[in-house]
């Protein structure tokens, strides 16, 4: 017989809901039905869309596009560019984050230049969170900037050894850092993305086992565990030049609960990284009468038909988990239950 247990909504710091500009992969509908059926309750988007969200035009573009059409509450981050730093004043009361890519992913938002990143560092309201992508050598630098400017700092998708090192050793260091980890890093490594190919190809890139095996080693030094749902079509990952991210607002949470029907992690843990840590360090409001029932399962495999996002694919297809979200609850509502979805009943959300 499953075992059905009640949890908190999850939280998802990071995820890439693309609308607009990009919605033939995905959009403020399919992206927040994905999130309820995934067990998420609060999602906050980033601004990597084609035309990104470095102004105050386009942050209420995206809010007025989301206002009615979503299925969990939404709330969202503001990219760092040379030129939006004239609006963090202005929008520091409305955006959960600023985002800063530095290296290269999807969008235009990469920042190298040492005097613009000291002009982001300097400019962006103190005590409020800075989110970096940040890849291996490069995190030294962000860790850096954190120090000098006194930032709360935030590191995406940590991914390999060198990089939780280099957490553990700010943290101990008395920084005001926090990390998450992404559960393609958990669940897969570089041998999987051999097979996987374009469907593999992620930044960062999928790393080592001795990598990945260091992320479970260290989850006391990692603050959260976030989707980074960065859907593309199946066309454009076939296509000659295939772009990188992976959808994972529907998996992660069964992949997590076989984690826990094995012993590797705890409820307890669990709840602290999906629910506690994120709504604590990223300010996001309570959700009053909002939890969510799973149950752990028999055996089964993750195949990519009942998925709402619109992508329609996973890299984790074919693998056996043990666990699925039965019901959703939010503000007494049911937005998810047994695979059908109700709504749209989410907000969209300012930090509390
Ligand atoms: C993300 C995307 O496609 O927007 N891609 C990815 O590989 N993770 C961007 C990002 O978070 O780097
Ligand atoms: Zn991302």
């Amino acid at each position: 017989m499953p075992k059905k247990i009640t949890l908190p909504g999850l939280v998802d710091v990071h995820t890439h809901l693309r609308e607009p500009g990009a919605t033939q992969k995905e959009d403020f509908e399919t992206g927040t039905k994905a999130a309820a059926a995934g067990g998420y309750t609060v999602i906050l988007d980033m601004p990597n869309n084609p035309i990104p969200t470095v102004s105050p035009q386009a942050l209420d573009q995206k809010i007025a596009l989301a206002t009615g059409r979503i299925y969990c509450d939404l709330g969202f981050h503001f990219g760092a560019t040379k030129d939006s730093t004239k609006h963090f004043n202005l929008l520091k009361n409305k955006i959960f984050g600023l985002k800063v890519y530095m290296n290269h992913t999807t969008g235009d938002l990469l920042l190298e230049d040492g005097h613009i990143l000291e002009e982001v560092f300097s400019r962006w309201p103190k005590g409020k969170i800075i989110m970096v992508h940040a890849e291996g050598e490069t995190l030294i630098k962000a860790i850096n900037f954190a120090g000098k400017f006194k930032s709360r700092l935030h590191v995406c998708h940590i991914a390999t050894k060198q990089e939780i090192e280099l957490i553990k050793k700010a943290k101990k260091q008395g920084l005001d850092i926090s990390c998450e980890v992404s559960c393609h890093h958990l669940f897969l490594t570089e041998e999987d993305a051999k097979s996987l190919g374009p469907f593999g190809k992620v930044r960062p890139p999928l790393a080592t086992e001795e990598d990945r095996k260091s992320l479970w080693d260290n989850l006391d030094s990692i603050d959260m565990i976030a989707s980074d749902h960065a859907p593309h079509t199946k066309e454009e990952k076939n296509g000659p030049n295939p772009p990188n991210g992976v959808p994972g607002l529907e998996t992660s949470l069964p992949l997590l609960l076989t984690a826990v029907s094995e012993g590797r992690l705890t409820i307890e843990k669990l709840i602290e990284l999906t629910n506690e840590n994120p709504r604590r360090i990223f300010n996001i409001p309570d959700q009053p009468d909002t939890f969510i029932e799973v149950e752990f399962t028999k055996p089964y495999i993750l195949n990519p038909i009942p998925l709402f996002t619109k992508c329609h694919w996973t890299p984790f297809e074919g693998m056996e988990v043990r666990g699925r979200v039965k019901r959703v609850i939010l503000r007494g509502q049911i937005v998810f239950e047994d695979g059908k979805i109700s709504g749209p009943f989410g907000k969209v959300i300012f930090p509390s």
